[in-house]
């Protein structure tokens, strides 16, 4: 979910306008629902619709709302209780109405707290934890008259993850938020402050920003914010200046966030490589806390991180292991987290994260924290909460991404892997043919690269709009093409609704090869012919195996792979790169093909049914 506030002057009639602004910033973060409450001296009034913000700009149209300086907003990503209009934030406490209430994340002893609201006879409107927590405050309110106080006594009664925001109309000039696990930043502004589930919200209007850590609560005035944590004691909280601009996170002439995102590429991966070598040459991380002799004692890597960012993992152990000789395994956060992993000190933990808050990976960082390992994160977003709780951090530099369809993040993982690959191994001496600076020379001529392949993607549209009625669609891999066609699948799923498959080349022949009739259609991701073992061979003989069969058969090779020609109905070309590097290239056209079939069928790109960019909640 998506949370604004924003408390300015008392004359100041902007706070609705401000929210409505932050939450078209942070629709991404979920859609089922949007609502908003303002905050007057004799009363809260609220507005919320089902469906995306526009639903709720039209409620606000038929029935405006007054102009004060205190407002919250909330954009949904349902979990308990459907998206409708009643399970809307924001919610209300008391018979009286004076306190609103918004969350993000899930009250895990919500029946049990509710049971005895009930049996006090309290009654609800809605079906969600949040109304709970809103009664909650706004009864502990009647006994402090002080929100921060109120939301303190509350926020020790509840279990599970949470941002909080409150207000209420006897104190109109403060907004109160509170935090545990889930995230909220707070928006420094002159006479004025804003809180926002991220930087999104406010960067329109202010680039000095707070950091909060974990349990902590957040007042604000409009000259003032106080920190303390939920045990009373004062806090100071660490500032910062937001180097993103407000432009970044506007679609600059594209259709579609998506789209423009896509064109962002070469850029993203030009600026994940930038700086990472020193005057000699070596090698340099961000903000890396791990004594150099604990990476060197690394005896095993565990990749860890969910959706897009694990098919960056997947990617990232056939370069890491090739390179450093240390074995990787890569495993969906969710899964890591809750299966008794043998993991110890000499266990260096990868988590990938474009937004640094996905609730699965965290919780994966944090029991590999408990159980001793050495913990390092691939992220794209500056402050967020797995890199604050890893020990060292290795930021990509991607820019904000605001199609909640993963792509440029993507690339910058891959990337970001890479450095990290080259880094332990550097440090381990450890020698596979070519120096480290060898293969960041190759990886600096790879924005071009995909400058060049964007320039030839015209086919790949009419391709996608030739095939809005497919129903199924597979997707062949082998070596670091696998992940590929893991990824390309997950995008049709994510952006056309299409049943598609992923499938490791060698694997058709067990299996999925019974799925090939007449007409299928399956995307073939061709290793270099410069690869080991003569992978490109078997996978050229994959390609004739499923061509006999009947399908249709689409290829991504290389520029000047001949062998594909007599069995591909259509030839996707990428440019030429060593095979570890290919993934930064063959994905590419998976993207602007989900893009385009998507949009053939009129679907909404940037903002895909049931899905949410970040997902915080386990
Ligand atoms: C959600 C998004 C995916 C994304 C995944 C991981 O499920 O819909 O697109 O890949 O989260 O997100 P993260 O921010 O951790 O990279």
């Amino acid at each position: 979910c998506g949370i604004v506030g924003y408390v300015g002057p008392r004359t100041s009639e902007k706070a609705l306008g401000v929210v409505m602004e932050g939450l078209g910033r942070l629709e991404y973060r979920g859609y089922d629902s949007a609502g908003v409450a303002v905050v007057e001296d004799d009363g809260v009034q609220t507005r919320k619709r089902a469906g995306k913000l526009a639903n709720l700009q039209q409620a606000l149209a038929d029935a405006p709302l007054p102009p004060t300086a205190t407002a919250i907003g909330h954009t949904r990503w349902a979990t308990h209780g459907g998206p409708t209009d009643a399970n809307a934030h924001p919610h209300r406490g008391g018979a009286d109405g004076k306190l609103a209430l918004v969350h993000n994340g899930i009250i895990e002893n919500f029946h049990a707290l509710k049971s005895s609201l009930l049996e006090d006879g309290v009654s609800f409107t809605s079906e969600t934890d949040t109304e709970v927590v809103a009664h909650l405050v706004e009864r502990a309110f009647g006994r402090t008259g002080d929100l921060t106080d109120a939301m303190r006594e509350v926020v020790g009664t509840l279990e599970g993850a949470f941002t909080l925001l409150a207000v209420h109309a006897d104190q109109p000039e403060v907004v109160v938020g509170a935090r545990r696990n889930s995230p909220l930043v707070v928006g420094l502004g002159e006479g004025e402050n804003y809180l926002g589930s991220d930087v999104a919200a406010f960067i329109g209007h202010t680039r000095q920003a707070l950091e909060l850590g974990q349990d902590q609560i957040v007042t604000i005035s409009p000259d003032t914010y106080t920190v303390i944590n939920f045990d009373g004691s004062p806090s100071d909280g660490k500032t910062y200046e937001v180097t993103w601009d407000a432009a970044a996170a506007e679609k600059g002439g594209y259709d579609t966030f998506m789209e423009k995102e896509i064109h962002e590429q070469p850029r993203a991966v030009a600026d994940t490589l930038l700086g990472r070598t020193d005057a000699d040459g070596d090698l340099v991380l961000d903000e890396l806390h791990i004594p150099v002799e604990d990476l060197r004692a690394v005896t095993k890597i565990v990749i860890v991180a969910c959706g897009t960012a694990s098919y960056a993992g997947m990617v990232a152990k056939y370069a890491i292991e090739r390179w450093t000789r240390i074995p990787v395994e890569v495993e969906l956060a969710h899964e890591f987290r809750y299966r008794d992993p043998v993991v110890d000190e000499r266990t260096l933990v990868v988590s990938i994260s474009q937004s640094g808050e996905t609730m699965d990976t965290l919780m994966a960082v944090r029991h590999a924290k408990e159980l001793g390992a050495r913990t390092v994160s691939i992220c794209n977003t500056h402050g967020s909460t797995i890199p604050r709780e890893s020990d060292a951090v290795l930021y990509t530099h991607a820019g904000p991404e605001i199609a909640v369809a993963s792509t440029k993040a993507f690339l910058a993982q891959i990337t970001a892997s890479y450095i990290l690959g080259l880094y332990l191994s550097a440090l381990r001496g450890e020698s596979y043919g070519r120096s480290a600076a060898e293969v960041m020379a190759e990886l600096q001529g790879i924005p071009d690269h995909i400058e060049a392949l964007l320039g030839t993607m015209d086919r790949v549209e009419e391709i996608a709009h030739f095939m809005a009625d497919s129903r199924s669609v597979l997707f062949l891999g082998r070596h670091v093409g696998y992940p590929v066609a893991m990824e390309g699948a997950l995008k049709l799923k994510e952006l056309a609704y299409i049943h598609a498959e992923g499938f490791a080349a060698g694997e058709l022949k067990h299996g999925p090869i019974a799925l090939i009739e007449p007409g299928q259609p399956v995307f073939i991701v061709v290793p270099s012919p410069d690869s080991e073992h003569g992978l490109h061979g078997k996978v050229v003989s994959n390609i004739q195996e499923i061509r006999a069969r009947g399908a249709r058969t689409l290829v991504i090779a290389e520029e000047g792979d001949e062998d594909v020609v007599p069995f591909a109905d259509e030839v996707i070309r990428v440019p030429r790169t060593s095979p570890l590097l290919a993934p930064l290239l063959t994905v590419v056209p998976l993207q602007v093909f989900a893009l385009h079939l998507s949009t053939a069928k009129g679907l909404d790109v940037d903002q895909p049914r049931n899905l949410a960019k970040s997902v915080t909640v386990e």
